[in-house]
């Protein structure tokens, strides 16, 4: 088993807690498989900011360049303007490393409760891939007249046939490797949005044609967003733009149970730099310092970071580990109606995983 080195970044709000139960899952899931993690922190987020001025050093990205892979919690704080932590921080890792995957799972679980009437564990079983570094996410664009009546803000979406390409390749890729329902739907707004949204969808059709042997439809946006509560169980993996896919997994996540349940990796396919493994929540800080924070979004990111090391038994065991938590019941988080602290679970994921 390989020896990894993990920079573990835990953020704001419930970052840290979150993080924290994390890190002691994947303790656990290296004492049962003899893996070898060397965890470094980095102490970024908002309380760095109020001391620094900045979200992350001004090398951040040299710092972060050597790991394996980054785990990270969740940055935004109510008193700096999301803007500032969010492109201080997350967004700087998601460009700069190339992450144009951004991998968001959304199965309903035994032992959960959908929201949607008649949904039955195993009837949800999709991938969200989110193009991850372009788009309406590009940071292009600027104000004019700053501060005077006529003040003007352009923000500009920026679509590329290669970064189309490489991340609609990926999602044929995984609906193949999947092997599940053999479906692909992309995501678009291309009636409305003639020129990027429109690009995406010949590219699509483009690449769809080497894959024959995968059924694909094309879905605007707001259609998608009907489709996701009235047939969830259709889909099977979905590729989207980058703001799209950003709305779409939040409604996949409530479909399948709960924001505490959503995994999320931010990855780079070639390995040239390290990718990103988050919850795909934020730092809530409505409930952030009251150990209530449901720790499982971390977890199965966690057991997807392991999945990407190459770690696959340990992966499957951590993901087993938390399906046993949530279908006994006992050890239930607050979102999911229980009363289990955040470190409750924890230590009930860990005694799951060391029972094997
Ligand atoms: P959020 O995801 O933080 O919270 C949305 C709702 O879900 C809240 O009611 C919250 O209590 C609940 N929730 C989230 N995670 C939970 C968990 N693990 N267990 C139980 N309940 C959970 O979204 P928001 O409120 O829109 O954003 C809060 C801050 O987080 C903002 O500053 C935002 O910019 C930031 N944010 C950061 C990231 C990130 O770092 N990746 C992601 C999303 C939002
Ligand atoms: C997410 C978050 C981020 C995004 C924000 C915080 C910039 O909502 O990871 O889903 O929109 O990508
Ligand atoms: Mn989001």
């Amino acid at each position: 088993m390989g020896n990894y080195e993990i920079a573990v970044i835990r953020g704001d709000g419930i970052g840290p807690e979150v993080i924290e139960e994390g890190v002691k899952v994947l303790d656990a899931a290296q004492r049962r498989f003899g893996i070898g993690f060397t965890y470094t922190e980095f102490p970024w987020g908002s309380d760095y900011y109020f001391q620094h001025g900045r979200m992350m050093d001004a090398n951040g990205l040299d710092e972060l360049k050597g790991f394996d892979a980054i785990f990270f919690g969740a940055v935004g704080h109510p008193d700096i303007q999301d803007h500032v932590t969010l492109n201080g921080l997350l967004l700087p890792m998601r460009r700069g490393f190339d992450q144009y995957v951004c991998q968001r799972p959304s199965i309903l679980l035994p032992g959960v409760t959908s929201p949607l009437r008649g949904m039955e564990s195993g009837d949800i079983d999709m991938v969200v891939i989110r193009e991850n570094t372009e788009g309406e996410y590009a940071n292009v664009g600027g104000f004019q007249y700053k501060g005077f009546p006529e003040e003007v803000a352009v923000q500009t979406s920026v679509f590329t046939r290669r970064g189309i390409e490489r991340v609609v390749r990926y999602s044929f890729e995984l609906a193949r490797s999947r092997n599940k329902k053999r479906r692909l739907a992309s995501i678009t707004k291309s009636n409305a949005q003639g020129y990027g949204m429109v690009l995406w969808d010949q590219v699509f059709d483009q690449v769809a044609a080497e894959y024959p042997d995968i059924e694909t439809e094309s879905l605007l946006v707001d259609a998608a967003c009907i489709n996701f509560i009235r047939r969830p169980q259709s889909f099977d993996v979905v590729v989207a733009s980058n703001q799209f896919g950003d709305v779409l997994t939040d409604i996949g996540a409530i479909i399948t149970g709960s924001m505490g349940l959503a995994p999320s990796g931010n990855i780079n396919p070639e390995r040239a730099f390290p990718s990103v493994f988050e919850p795909v929540h934020g730092s809530a800080p409505d409930i952030a310092g009251k150990g209530i924070a449901n720790p499982m979004a971390t977890v199965f990111s966690s057991a997807m970071m392991l999945r990407h090391l190459g770690e696959t038994e340990s992966a499957d065991a951590v993901d087993d580990a938390v399906e046993s938590v949530l279908r006994d019941g006992e050890t239930m988080p607050v979102d999911l109606g229980g009363a289990a602290s955040t470190q409750a679970i924890g230590d009930a994921i860990v005694s799951a995983l060391e029972q094997g």
